[in-house]
């Protein structure tokens, strides 16, 4: 088994690789380090490895069985784990061990990381956007009054186990969703991971397990610097601002994956008006066929909806919006841009995303 380290003191993780094998065996043995933990689990994965989870289950000192809706991610569930976890009578040195993507990620590590003031947290991430970027970098959270993650903690996990068995039950569209995230961390931090993702349709195997562990890497360089987001982090916000937009605005047609795909290449459109690299938007636009995403809305998206979404991001700050734009490979910068800067360049880029 391979071990990655990320060991500043504020965000010491391990990252643990158990490979792509047919089954959980080597999961199981990895987490028999830490005796009798409490679960948090998904409730899809529950079902679907149900046989290989059994043993866990089985020698665990509680569990809580998690559906992962986005409209679930909220404080009452955080209360009833919490409830859980104080019925199954745990103490201060029990780990928890949550398994599942990142909504449950999400919500069981801000459960571990409150109750009792903070138990020890492992992370075994089931999805592709979860191995590749919740699992790591210590945001917990959940949403308030429909508003994304607004409670939340930054408590790393100390242990991360991945093992990209649990992909082969992942369901076409969330694998795609997470290639998105793969695309935008190969934009920020690694051309070569680029390369190879333009010569293949979809990684398998080993090759995926080397997709998951590059990613990581990079979001571990940036993470490290800047744990609590206050500066260099939001690098990692690429492609969201337009995307988070047109998720909303497409009515959650479009998945998370797929609005940060299209918002990716609105925002490489945008560093071009700005001196970027001319070739980006194309390049980032096979990348996007590639991996079976959309490189256009489909669906009309009305112009002024948009711009209201836009101007609601939390990324906005009285003198404009922080903009985390790709100019080249391994070159994404911080840019404000004023309202009215953004009130002139916003119709191209809708423009564009409708060619
Ligand atoms: N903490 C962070 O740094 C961070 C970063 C990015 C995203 N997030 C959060 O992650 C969440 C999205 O996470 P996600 O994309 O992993 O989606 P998700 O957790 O909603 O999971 C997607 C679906 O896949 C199912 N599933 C999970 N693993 C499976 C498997 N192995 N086989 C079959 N089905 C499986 C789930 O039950 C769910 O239905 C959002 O809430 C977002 O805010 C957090």
């Amino acid at each position: 088994m391979m071990k990655f380290n990320w060991s500043t003191a504020a965000s010491a993780t391990s990252v643990l690789k158990c490979g792509g094998e047919a089954d959980l065996r080597e999961v199981r043995e990895t987490l028999k380090e830490w005796e009798a933990p409490f679960l948090v689990l998904d409730s899809e994965v529950n079902s679907l490895w149900s046989e290989d989870l059994q043993p866990l289950i089985a020698s665990s000192s509680g569990i809580y069985v998690m559906e992962a809706r986005e409209v679930l991610k909220n404080t009452f569930t955080l209360s009833q784990i919490w409830d859980s976890m104080a019925a199954a009578g745990i103490t201060r040195d029990t780990p928890v061990v949550v398994i599942g993507g990142g909504v449950v990620c999400d919500t069981g590590a801000l459960a571990a990381s409150t109750y009792l003031r903070g138990l020890r947290l492992i992370l075994v991430p089931t999805t592709l956007l979860c191995m590749v970027d919740a699992c790591l970098g210590g945001k917990t959270g959940v949403n308030l009054s429909g508003a994304k993650n607004q409670v939340g903690t930054f408590n790393p996990a100390e242990v991360v186990i991945l093992c990209t068995a649990f992909l082969r039950t992942l369901p076409d569209r969330e694998f795609r969703s997470g290639m998105a995230e793969v695309i935008k961390t190969a934009l920020i931090g690694d051309r070569e991971l680029g390369s190879m993702l333009q010569g293949h349709e979809e990684p398998g195997g080993e090759e995926l397990l080397n997709v998951v562990t590059r990613c990581l890497a990079v979001k571990g360089r940036i993470v490290e610097e800047d744990l609590e987001d206050r500066g260099s982090r939001m690098i990692l916000n690429m492609g969201h601002t337009v995307g988070h937009a047109l998720e909303s605005c497409s009515g959650f047609h479009l998945s998370h994956g797929e609005a940060v795909g299209l918002g990716m290449l609105a925002e490489a459109a945008m560093a071009v008006n700005m001196g970027g690299d001319r070739n980006l938007p194309q390049e980032i636009r096979s990348l996007l066929r590639n991996a079976g995403l959309p490189t256009e809305t489909g669906p009309d998206i009305p112009l002024d909806e948009l711009e209201s979404l836009l101007t609601r991001d939390k990324k906005s700050l009285r003198s404009g919006r922080i903009w985390a734009l790709p100019f080249g490979w391994c070159d994404c910068r911080l840019v404000c841009i004023s309202s009215e800067e953004e009130k002139g360049i916003l119709p191209g880029i809708l423009r564009l995303l409708k060619v």
